[in-house]
This record gives structure tokens, sequence and C-alpha cells, in this order.
């Protein structure tokens, strides 16, 4: 757990408060536990109970969103539907869950003097500005988005109204962290994946600092703008010469090193501006599975069944 997140001083017995939406879910759900080790006072909300969620209720009900208010010195909005949902709800839904939805708590955060409020947004909004044409996708905040589905569309229009809030207010497009298997979690990792720690990590950092913005959250990045042609014809001659540790760990395990890349995600502006350093790196990855699934394992040899569940959570 990363440690020495500044709290904000809302002069508040108890210390500050903030309200984390989405608490049942994967990310919002691993907001609240950083935000409780640092020493928030957290309150959350999401529609499905779970053991990191106080309040069950629907954001688009304005008694939730006064509820879950109530006492907020600062918010934390997770709650969406998600990319897993295209298709299976119906496009009003996405823009009541994800747009109206977001609106209506923003005038209420505002109404009642929240001082900052973080948006959970998505790196999928960059959507068809994602397909390479003969080289990588170098991926930071100057790429325009092409939003491809109901998802992206609602995600981006939550942006807009998040930026012109009367509330300060950040957004974070933070990179796939889903539960995946460790081969393709490992492969993510390597240009467009993210740990949850160190999305959980970004979020506190956004919600105690003073600039405002929007911001890519993903993991360690490991490549150059120069790398993107041949990261594109020969992904693994790249990692090879840049990443020698890494391509061994994929040679120790019998994993082929990936051929194309189609995009590399840069965060360093969140560095900048929030000072987010994400900790947890492929190499990482794989030495922790080692231990957790309690396997000796040697520099880049396998965790054998650790590699065939989902893993997530580091
Ligand atoms: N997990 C990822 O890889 C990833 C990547 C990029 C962006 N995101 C963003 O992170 C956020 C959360 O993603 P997640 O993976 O944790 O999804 P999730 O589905 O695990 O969590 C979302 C939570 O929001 C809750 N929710 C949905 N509608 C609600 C409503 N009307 N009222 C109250 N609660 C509601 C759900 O019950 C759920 O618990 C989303 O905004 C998503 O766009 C996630």
């Amino acid at each position: 757990m990363t440690s020495g997140f500044a709290k904000a001083d809302c002069g508040r017995p108890g210390g500050p408060v903030v309200l984390v939406t989405g608490s049942s879910g994967v990310v919002g759900g691993a907001v609240a536990a950083m935000a409780e080790t640092t020493g928030w006072v957290v309150r959350s909300v999401d529609m499905a109970s779970g053991p990191r969620t106080q309040l069950v209720g629907d954001l688009r009900d304005p008694r939730t969103r006064r509820r879950a208010l109530d006492g907020a010195d600062v918010v934390v909005h997770v709650a969406a539907l998600h990319a897993p949902h295209v298709g299976r709800v119906p496009d009003a839904e996405f823009w009541s869950v994800n747009v109206d939805s977001t609106e209506a708590l923003l005038a209420e955060a505002s109404a009642r003097g929240v001082s900052r409020v973080v948006y959970t947004s998505s790196t999928s909004v960059y959507g068809d500005a994602l397909v390479p044409d003969g080289r990588a996708v170098w991926v930071d905040e100057c790429l325009t988005p092409r939003p491809r589905d109901v998802y992206d569309e609602t995600k981006l229009a939550a942006e807009a109204l998040v930026a012109r809030s009367a509330v300060p207010a950040v957004i974070l497009r933070i990179a796939r962290c889903f539960p995946e298997p460790l081969e393709t979690l490992a492969r993510h990792r390597l240009h467009r994946g993210v740990a949850l720690a160190d999305v959980a990590a970004a979020h506190m950092l956004a919600v105690t600092a003073t600039v405002t913005g929007t911001y890519n959250v993903a993991g360690p990045l490991l490549f150059e703008p120069d790398d993107t042609e041949q990261l594109y014809s020969d992904a693994a001659a790249v990692l090879q010469r840049r990443h020698p540790a890494i391509a061994a760990a994929f040679a120790a395990r019998r994993w082929p090193l990936p051929q194309h890349l189609d995009r590399v995600y840069d965060s360093r502006a969140a560095l900048a501006a929030l000072g987010y350093r994400p900790q947890h790196d492929v190499l990482r990855l794989l030495g922790r599975v080692c231990a957790v699934a309690g396997h000796v394992c040697p520099a880049g040899s396998s965790a054998a069944g650790a590699d065939r569940r989902d893993w997530a959570g580091e």
C-alpha cells in the first residue's frame, strides 16, 4: 500500500469525509479500501451491496444522492455502467446512469460545498483513435478521443460535465485493470494495463491535489515514442532490446513475446501534475504471483496453476 498521501484538512472532527460511489465494484472497492487505510473517513454508495458499501441505493434516485453526499467533503465518482454492459443494457440506461446521474451528483455536490471531485473515466474514450496505422499509437492526453460505442460516448459526455462543473475536479482516464488470466494480464501490463493498487493510489493523489485536469492512469511506461514503428512491426525485438529481464521472464514461462503492440499508454502527465508513480510493473506482477501461489519461483520460472486463474488486486 502506498503511504504518505496528504489528507485534506477540512476541520471536521474525525477527519475529512470522502464519498466513494461504486464501492461494490472492482475499482470503487479498491479506492474505498485505500482511502480508509490512509486515514479518510469513508462514505460509500452502490446499488449493489458489498463489503465496502455502507449505503445501498441507485444514484439515479435523488434521495440516494442526498443521503450519500450528506457530510461529504470530497467525492470520488466511480459508479458507472461499464464496457462489459455494452449490448446487454439499453443505451438509454447508459445515458441515465453514466451521464444524467453524474450531472445530478455534481449539482448536488456543488450545492453542498463539496471541495473536490475525482471522476473515474477510461482510456476507452480514445476509441477509434487507438487503431494503429503502421505504428503503435502513442496514447497521451493530446490524442483526440474518437468514441466507438455507447460506453465511450457516455464516459466522454460525463467527462465534459465534470470538467465544466463548479466543483474543482480531476478526471482520471484509467487503463484496463480487470481480473484476467495471468498471461493476458502480463501482456497488457506491457503497454495498456495497470494494477488496481496503482489505480487506487492515483485516485487518492487526485483527491488531495491542487490541480484540475484530465490524466491518463496506466502502468509503468516501458517505451519511448521513437519505438512506435518497431513496436507495431516487431514488438519482441523492442522488448528484448529495452527490457531483457521481461523478455527472459516470458521465455521462462514459455510465453511468446507479443509480435505487435497496437498502443502505448503514457501517464507521465499524471506524474507531473499529481505525483502518480505506478509501482506495479510486469516483473513485480509475476514475482507476486509466485509468492502468493506458494511456489518456489526462481527468476522467471512459472507458478504453474497460478497462471490459469484470473489475477487482479495486486
Ligand atoms: N475495471 C477496469 O478495467 C476499468 C478500466 C477503465 C475504466 N474503468 C472505470 O472504472 C469505473 C468502475 O469500473 P469497475 O471495473 O469497478 O466496474 P464494476 O462494474 O466492477 O463497478 C461499478 C459499480 O458501480 C455500481 N453502479 C452502477 N450503476 C449504479 C447506479 N446507478 N447507482 C449506484 N451504483 C451503481 C455497480 O453496482 C458496480 O458495483 C467505471 O466508471 C469504468 O468506466 C474501469
